[in-house]
């Protein structure tokens, strides 16, 4: 089972950007975690992180019989992106949308989540471990899926 973390706009700056709301860990420290929770699970997982929003609808819309799922930080797009949106819904591969933040604390404008309603559901609020969560969700998803 092969599993994508795919990461949208500033998520690279993770560890210098806005610390006070996303910690002081890297985005390599957290993929390094999430990684070794797939390893604890089974599991691969690779992990990509574009700020280009024409990138991630192309690496979404083309990843079916590469990976069994996504696990995906839209960022910003989370709030404006129909395109993101209508490639989760074509992709064909179950997606799990994770936030970092607590959307639903924050700014209103960032209340709403164009993309996710194309996905099997939503973590939000808990750090890098929201990333060890969805996958945890999706991995259990695409098993309880598999045996059925
Ligand atoms: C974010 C929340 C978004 O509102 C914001 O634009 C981000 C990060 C998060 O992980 O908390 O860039 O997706």
């Amino acid at each position: 089972m092969k599993i994508l973390i795919l990461n949208g706009p500033n998520l690279d700056l993770l560890g210098k950007r806005e610390p006070d709301i996303y910690g002081h860990a890297t985005l390599a420290e957290m993929m390094a975690a999430v990684q070794a929770r797939g390893s604890k699970l089974g599991v691969d997982v690779i992990h990509e992180q574009s700020n280009d929003e024409g990138a991630l609808v192309t690496r979404i819309g083309h990843c079916a019989g590469e990976v069994d799922a996504i696990v995906i930080n839209p960022a910003a797009y989370t709030h404006t992106s129909v395109a993101l949106c209508d490639a989760i819904k074509a992709c064909g591969v179950p997606c799990v949308e994770v936030h970092l933040s607590n959307i639903q604390a924050r700014e209103s404008f960032r209340h709403e989540s164009v993309t996710a309603g194309a996905c099997v559901g939503q973590i939000s609020g808990f750090g890098g471990m929201s990333y060890e969560l969805g996958l945890e969700a999706v991995v259990d998803y695409l098993r309880r899926r598999d045996t059925k």
